[in-house]
């Protein structure tokens, strides 16, 4: 057997427990790292993983936040220190979406998404730095710790009908590269992954149409919308030492859907 990615490494998955963040989750532990899966309401998914893990030989535990609440953060990353001695990897994954076009959005539906996509991403990130600064790197990493930001392909694309995502999302591309510049010296790597259009509970609603599905798949290029695991393989990467020279990048894994328009409509 190949010797795992992030053997003895410590992780922590902003809303780890649905979707994109859970997939990292379970990719995470099959790669040998412990995992602190962060839910906002609803523990039973988280600690379902949690027992799927163990099952599987790993170790993981449940921690309750909410990501847009100071206090959440700070006593989620005690939790997760207080279990393993330490955090390796933190990934600012949770995300919300409260759609609505500009005459009709509320000052609630704005707050909520900026609280939770970009303020939560601060926070988390934040934290993640204040520990990993005063620890030794792991025996064999060159890094004291990685973090992984979260994005979409609304960094860049504009969305119509979703300011406050892509707000929060064009945010996060230069939180990212800043946090990157900033702690770099301290041999902690700040990178992001931009997902395009994934199968996750956010967009249900139009890939679980026929006439839905086919619509998003007009914007991809790679002809077929991704799945979480998808994006859980490039995580295991930009949080492994494989990944040891990328700093401040952000990894589009989106079927080409950034290279709008799709060549196959070019010319027609
Ligand atoms: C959004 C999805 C959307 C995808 C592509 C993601 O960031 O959360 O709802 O399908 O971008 O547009």
């Amino acid at each position: 057997m190949r010797e795992r990615l992030l053997e003895g490494a410590a992780a922590l998955v902003t809303g780890g427990s649905s979707g994109i963040g859970a997939a990292t989750c379970r990719a995470f532990a099959r790669e040998g790292a412990k995992v602190a899966i962060n839910y906002v309401t609803d523990s039973g998914p988280a600690e379902a993983m949690v027992r799927e893990i163990a099952a599987q030989g790993g170790k993981a535990i449940a921690v309750g936040a909410d990501v847009s609440k100071e206090l959440d953060v700070i006593a989620m990353f005690e939790r997760a220190i207080a279990v393993f001695g330490r955090i390796d990897i933190a990934v600012a994954n949770a995300g919300i979406q409260r759609d609505a076009d500009i005459e009709h959005m509320t000052l609630e539906q704005w707050n909520a998404v900026i609280g939770t996509n970009l303020t939560g991403q601060f926070l988390t990130a934040r934290e993640a730095i204040r520990r990993m600064r005063h620890q030794d790197p792991l025996p064999n990493s060159p890094a004291r710790g990685k973090i992984l930001c979260m994005s979409s392909v609304h960094e860049v694309i504009p969305w119509a009908g979703h300011v406050n995502y892509a707000t929060s999302k064009g945010g996060i591309h230069l939180l990212m590269q800043s946090l990157a510049q900033e702690v770099a010296p301290y041999r902690i790597r700040v990178n992001a992954i931009a997902p395009g259009a994934i199968r996750t509970n956010i967009n249900k609603d139009h890939w679980s149409t026929p006439e839905g599905a086919a619509a998003m798949v007009q914007l991809i290029p790679y002809g077929r919308i991704g799945d979480p695991e998808d994006i859980a393989k490039a995580a295991v990467w930009l949080a492994s030492d494989e990944s040891d020279y990328v700093v401040g990048a952000t990894l589009f894994v989106d079927g080409g859907m950034t290279l709008y328009p799709p060549s196959t409509t070019r010319n027609s």
